[in-house]
């Protein structure tokens, strides 16, 4: 679908790595090149046209993004560097006030870096445990074993709504509606979901979301974080600067401006906001409904081949969404994505940045396809043909 509108799909090469990033359409470059071109100010700081223009850009993608994933008031839409950033701000601005010794976290083994390593941290300072939800034979996470490893000491559970390796989608709104009953917290890591499905904040009542601009077809360096006004309201401010206070003065005090500006400090991504915006824009457009169900007949279509080829084990053969995570017997998996690479095709292989996988999937390293509305069926059929030959992979990776 919509493949004319990319740039980069004029081009010879099949990417297949939007987990990793999207590529952009032209009207997200145009956009982007509009403020550097046209009106490249400030924001929030100058008093005059340009700059003026600037704020009403800034402050609509916030609306944008407020009604994509359906939120409530534009005060619970922060700007941030990425979903990764957004994670360290929940747990270091919000959590680290909040846990005491004992509390528990709840993760999943299947969670990446970004919705692991802050939480470990913030554990190591507190003195708060980590705990995992044990997963069933897919690996995946059902309410129950969620419910196996909930105790009174419960105070936060963080997970992804589709993780990056096994691509498994979790049951937010019911894992919320639990948690909410014992007043648990529920972070969501949403890098590898907003892009592909429709969110809606206020029907999952999710507490904390955080996602990338740049596997939405928006540029990198700019990403989301979401909070229910309330808990926003106590997020402390991880940096302190200019455009986020309203004063200080040589007594040491400080007063800092309302949320959202209080946790935006110093000069934003301006143009990947902006972008950003346009990103969303674009998507609608196509409707995210439309391109959820695009995505599982493309992923279906490529597991049904790939099963039939003897030497490949899917390691999520079971997932519902574009992402479609494979190893072929006795190969290194970044020396499949090497001999792909030869014929134009752009595969992730290695841990994927989600080291805890190897415990539950018992491999290290695998190679990831994962897929967006651009992809398309003949693609796929290009890669399955370059996957058949196992001796022609093994003399042409050497
Ligand atoms: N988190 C990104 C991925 O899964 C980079 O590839």
């Amino acid at each position: 679908m919509h493949r004319e509108d990319f740039p980069m799909l004029k081009g010879d090469i099949i990417y297949l790595d939007n987990g990793a990033t999207s590529l952009k359409p032209q009207c997200v470059i145009d956009k982007v090149v509009d403020y550097y071109e046209n009106y490249s100010a400030n924001a929030h700081r100058g008093d005059y046209d340009i700059s003026y223009k600037v704020d009403l850009e800034y402050e609509n993608v916030r609306d944008l993004v407020k009604d994509f994933i359906g939120a409530k008031r534009k005060e619970e839409i922060v700007f941030t560097s990425g979903s990764t950033d957004s994670m360290n701000l929940i747990v270091n601005g919000f959590f680290s006030n909040l846990l005491e010794p004992d509390d528990e976290i709840i993760l999943t083994k299947t969670e990446h870096a970004s919705n692991v390593m802050p939480w470990f941290r913030i554990a190591g300072k507190t003195g708060a445990k980590i705990k995992y939800i044990p997963l069933d034979d897919n690996n995946f996470v059902t309410l129950e074993n969620l419910k196996s490893v909930v105790t009174s000491k419960t105070r936060v559970i963080s997970i992804a709504e589709i993780t990056n390796v096994v691509g498994d989608v979790r049951p937010i709104k019911e894992i919320c509606e639990f948690a909410h009953s014992r007043d648990i917290f529920v972070v969501v890591d949403g890098a590898q979901s907003v892009p592909h499905k429709k969110i809606d904040v206020a029907s999952s009542d999710v507490d904390f979301l955080a996602f990338s601009a740049h596997k939405m077809l928006g540029p990198t360096g700019v990403g989301v974080l979401y909070a229910k006004y309330e808990l926003m309201q106590n997020i402390e401010p991880v940096n302190l600067g200019g455009g986020m206070n309203e004063s200080f003065d040589s007594e040491e005090t400080m007063v800092l401006k309302d949320i959202p500006t209080r946790l935006e400090a110093g000069t934003p991504n301006i143009a990947g906001v902006i972008g950003l915006g346009e990103a969303i824009r674009y998507l609608e457009k196509i409707g995210m409904t439309k391109i959820e169900s695009y995505e599982k007949e493309l992923r279906n279509y490529l597991v049904e081949k790939l099963v039939k080829i003897p030497h490949i084990d899917i390691l999520n053969l079971e997932a519902d969404s574009g992402i479609v995570t494979f190893n072929i017997d006795g190969l290194f998996s970044e020396d499949v994505a090497y001999y792909l690479n030869k014929y134009g095709i752009c595969v992730r292989a290695g841990n994927h940045c989600a080291k805890l996988t190897k415990d539950i999937l018992g491999v290290a390293n695998s190679i990831r396809v994962s897929l967006y509305f651009y992809n398309t069926e003949s693609e796929i059929d290009n890669l399955v043909d370059l996957l058949k030959d196992k001796d022609k992979i093994m003399q042409e990776m050497l």
